[in-house]
This record gives C-alpha cells, sequence and structure tokens, in this order.
C-alpha cells in the first residue's frame, strides 16, 4: 500500500484520529480512526475527469459513535476531495451509511457475467487433426512486459473495450504500469493483493502481437476483465482479420492452464514448491492457499464487447445482472456542470433544442449535509453554457409579488396588450428531491423514472423536460474501482 507503485494513494492520502492517551505509551499505536482517500482516472463524455474513492473508512469498536469519521469526512476528507478538483466521489460501502455525507446511490460498478462450466466449453486439450495428432494453439498467450505497456494502453481506450459509456475510469499507462510491474507473478506476495494477470495474445503462425487480455483474482475468483483484439492490421492478408470466434478459444484454454498455476502457486515457495493439495485452514494461515478448480469464470467485458455478445449468443452466460451502485457524491454541482459543459454543449448542438437560450432552475427543496446549494440554475446562450450556480427558488408569496409587480409595469409602461420583449430568456423549472439528482446527472436515471420515482420530483412543462432528457441522457457506465 505504502509503495512508491501504488497509483491510486500517496501517503498523504489518509486522514486519521490518534488518541492521545495511547500516544504517550511507548509501543501502543495510537490510531483509533481512519479514511483513505483514494484517486482515479476517469470521463464524462469528452470530459476527463477525476474521481476520489473513500476506501476504507473504519473505526476501533470502543471508539465509534462518537461522530469521528463524521468529522474525518466532513472536514478533511471532503475539503481535501474538493480542492485537488475530484468531481465525483465514491464508496462501496455500509448500506445507508453514507447517505448522512450527501451519497446517494447513483453509478454502477462494473460488473460482469459467469461463463457457465468453462472446463466443459474450452477443454484443455485441443483437437486432434487428421493424423490424429493435436492441433497447435493458432494463437499463444505470453506474459506482458513493462516493454509493452504502450501496447496494452492503446488497446485499451474506451472505444477499444466497446466501453458504450458516458461515465467511466479509463485504463492508462499508470493502470498498466501498476497492473504489469507491481502485480507481476514474481512480486506478488501477500493473500490480500489483488491478482493481475496481463499476457499479449501472439499470432503463432506470423509471430504478431494480435491482441491483449487481462485476468484478476479477487474475492475468490477469475475475472477476465479485458479481451483485444488489434484491428489495426493489414487488411490484404486474410488472416489478418481477427474474429472473437477464432481467438477466444485459443485465449481461454491457456488462460485456464496458466492463471490456474499462477493463482495456486504465486506463494509457492512458502510450500516448498508444491501445489498445496485440498483446502487446509492451516496452510491457509501460514500463507498457503487451497487448489482453487477454474470452475468459475467471470467475463467482465463490457455488454457491448464482441466476446461477450458471442458467448451470449452461444448461450454460455448466465444471465446479466444489474452492477452494483455506488454511493455517489457531486460535491458542487455547478462545478461539476461546469466541468462537464463541452459534453452538455455537444448534446444541445444534436439535439432538437439547438442553439436555445434558457435558464434551467432546479429546485432541491433543502440543502443537505454534503450538498453545496438548495437548488441550481444553469444558463444557456445561443446553446453555449454560459453559467452554472447554486441557486434558491423563491417563495410562494416572493413569486406572487413579484409578479404584480411586473404586471403593474408591463401595464404602465406599455399596455396589457404589448407583447413581452422577445430577448426576454425563457426559464424552464424543475425539482429533485434532496439526494436524487446526481442519479440524474451521472445517467443512472432517466427523468421519467425519476419522476415516477418521487412525489417532489417534478418537471415544469414539455421543454423543461426536453432540456433535461438531451442534457442528461441516461448511458451506460464503465467504472472499474477495485484493481488496486
Ligand atoms: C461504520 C463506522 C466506520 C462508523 O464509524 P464511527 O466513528 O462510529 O461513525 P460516527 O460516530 O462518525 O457516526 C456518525 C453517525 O452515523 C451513525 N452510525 C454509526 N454506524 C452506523 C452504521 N453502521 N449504519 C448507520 N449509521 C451508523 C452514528 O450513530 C452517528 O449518528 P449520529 O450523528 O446521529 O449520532 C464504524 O462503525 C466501523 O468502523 N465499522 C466497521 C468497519 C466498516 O464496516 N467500515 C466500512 C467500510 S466502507
Amino acid at each position: 500500500m505504502f509503495s512508491d507503485k501504488q497509483v491510486v494513494l500517496s501517503e498523504y492520502d489518509f486522514a486519521l484520529v490518534e488518541d492521545v492517551n495511547l500516544l504517550a505509551t511507548p509501543g501502543l499505536n495510537p490510531i483509533v480512526a481512519a479514511v483513505r482517500l483514494l484517486q482515479f482516472a476517469g470521463y464524462y463524455g469528452s470530459v476527463d475527469l477525476q474521481y476520489g474513492v473513500l476506501s476504507p473508512v473504519g473505526t476501533l469498536e470502543k471508539y465509534r459513535n462518537r461522530g469521528l469519521i463524521r468529522k474525518l469526512i466532513l472536514e478533511m476528507i471532503h475539503p481535501a476531495a474538493d480542492e485537488r478538483g475530484d468531481v465525483l466521489l465514491f464508496i462501496l460501502g455500509i448500506p445507508h451509511f453514507y447517505r448522512q455525507f450527501g451519497y446517494e446511490y447513483a453509478v454502477p460498478h462494473k460488473t460482469g457475467r459467469i461463463l457457465k462450466d468453462p472446463t466443459a466449453c474450452f477443454p484443455l486439450d485441443l483437437p486432434s487433426n487428421n493424423t490424429g495428432a493435436q492441433e497447435a494453439e493458432p494463437y499463444m498467450l505470453r506474459e506482458a512486459t513493462i516493454a509493452d505497456i504502450r501496447y496494452f494502453v492503446k488497446l485499451s481506450t474506451p472505444k477499444q473495450l466497446c466501453a458504450n459509456a458516458n461515465l467511466g475510469t479509463y485504463y492508462d499507462y499508470a493502470f498498466w504500469e501498476f497492473v504489469i510491474e507491481a502485480f507481476s507473478p514474481i512480486r506478488t506476495q501477500n493473500f490480500h493483493d489483488v491478482h493481475h494477470h496481463a499476457c499479449v495474445v501472439v499470432d503463432t503462425e506470423t509471430k504478431k502481437d494480435v491482441g491483449i487480455s487481462l485476468t484478476s483474482h479477487v474475492c475468490g475468483r477469475w475475472t477476465w476483465e479485458v479481451f483485444t483484439l488489434d484491428q489495426d492490421q493489414d487488411d490484404s492478408d486474410p488472416r489478418a482479420v481477427l474474429t472473437s470466434r477464432h481467438v477466444i478459444p485459443s485465449v481461454l484454454r491457456q488462460l485456464k492452464s496458466m492463471d490456474r498455476t499462477f493463482y495456486e502457486c504465486y506463494n509457492i515457495k512458502l510450500n516448498g514448491g508444491v501445489l498445496p493439495e485440498e483446502f487446509d485452514l492451516e496452510k491457509r494461515q501460514r500463507g498457503q492457499f487451497p487448489p482453487l478448480q477454474f470452475s468459475t469464470l467471470l467475463v467482465g467485458l463490457t455488454p457491448t464487447h464482441p466476446a461477450t455478445r458471442l458467448l451470449d449468443s452461444q448461450g454460455k452466460l448466465d444471465p446479466a445482472q444489474d452492477g452494483y451502485r455506488m454511493y455517489t457524491r457531486i460535491g458542487s454541482l455547478p462545478k461539476f456542470v461546469q466541468t462537464v459543459a463541452p459534453t452538455l454543449e455537444v448534446r444541445l448542438q444534436t439535439s432538437a433544442m439547438r442553439g436555445t437560450s434558457a435558464r434551467l432552475q432546479i429546485n432541491f427543496y433543502r440543502k443537505l449535509e454534503g450538498m453545496s446549494g438548495r437548488g441550481l440554475e444553469i444558463v444557456f446562450q445561443n446553446g453555449r453554457l454560459v453559467r452554472a450556480s447554486d441557486w434558491v427558488a423563491k417563495t410562494a408569496e416572493q413569486e406572487f409579488y413579484e409578479l404584480r409587480e411586473s404586471k403593474k409595469q408591463i401595464e404602465s409602461q406599455q399596455g396589457v396588450n404589448d407583447k413581452v420583449d422577445s430577448n426576454v430568456q425563457m426559464t424552464l423549472k424543475a425539482s429533485f428531491a434532496p439526494l436524487t439528482f446526481t442519479r440524474l446527472i451521472t445517467g443512472t436515471l432517466d427523468v421519467n423514472e425519476l419522476l415516477k420515482r418521487d412525489s417532489e420530483n417534478y418537471v415544469e412543462g414539455g421543454e423543461a423536460r426536453l432540456l433535461l432528457e438531451i442534457l442528461f441522457l441516461k448511458t451506460d457506465h464503465y467504472v472499474d474501482l477495485c484493481w488496486f
């Protein structure tokens, strides 16, 4: 965790509470509560963002319910995250607890689908040819090295991963460097590390690199996290037209044999070079682990990935499950909206409300802990987002008196039948209960779903609804926060 290889945190990203009485006693650890703040690179449409993740969070039992975590989160972690520009914060954690700090269940974590019986689907033995000899693998896997990192970066862009997502995390250079170097089989020593195995797919005949694969072992099972074929090959060569159908059996056969050995034996030296044979608590306690069957493989590729679609069409995958919705917090909605303005403007530009000039006012009724305001106002002029700010809705009395005043003015200046100045901006209004709007802005629920969910959620008129639907469309997500 504290090695210089870590890319999602530094030694300064911890907020701690120390008991001064323990501090005075030599040999005692004075830390009684702690929160760690990680940072991940991500995107919202075309805009690159930084996400913060709180993990882990904990207080020693004796010190609980004294407000220690409340203080750490509100007085240290949130200000630090805001200051360094984490516009979105995530937590995978205790049900209900974090709502009090402004988090709502919104963005889903990346998930996968179980490949049914991989042993039967992809037998280890290759079919035999006419002479009875076993056929050679058409594609071979080789262990990734530092020299391959750029190739991995090239083949793991959201587009290459078929991540049809408008909100996601990147597998960037730092990610691959960490996975390939820090998590290489040789370096991995500890049971609690998340084990990754990165391979390059090589065409056996041409010896050319034609793709990449990444598997991981988390919580007792393997996940096929990344699999991309390099389509950037010579089209005149028929072998260069790679399809998942050709390559998958070869890759899965080899992953099965390589990963099994790797995951069972990464600490084989503790076992005198011998594979542990059966589940054995004592061995586990000594740091040795039971053999793991390659009986479950989670296909963690995107739903639109050709491999997922192919395996699904062959009936080899369990039904898709919804991803676990993470606690999600947007510390300042104006800051977030301004940051992602280029994406919102593009959505507007390609819509029925292209070039619109409007004031969108959203009332959240009250400001809860973790929210920057009781409402949000976004102003568009000729299709450009010119301002986003916290905003407070007027009371019914204020509205009534203002209306009466403006009526009087119109009557005295222009006469009741005069047209209203055509330059006056259109004001569109909506209201959402506190801690519900994050789901709309992150593309987790659409306007219709939010309106059905709570009676306080309300949109005034068709144009307000249309604008909200255009700006905050429901999208796929590709957020992977569990690889470190
Ligand atoms: C959950 C945990 C972190 C809370 O720490 P803590 O220092 O006791 O939290 P606080 O005292 O700041 O609690 C703030 C409020 O949340 C309430 N609360 C505490 N634990 C709660 C829980 N599990 N669920 C809901 N509310 C809880 C407290 O009663 C307090 O409410 P109040 O302000 O109305 O009195 C602590 O119980 C813990 O370490 N649990 C085990 C480890 C764990 O599960 N970590 C989470 C990993 S994400």
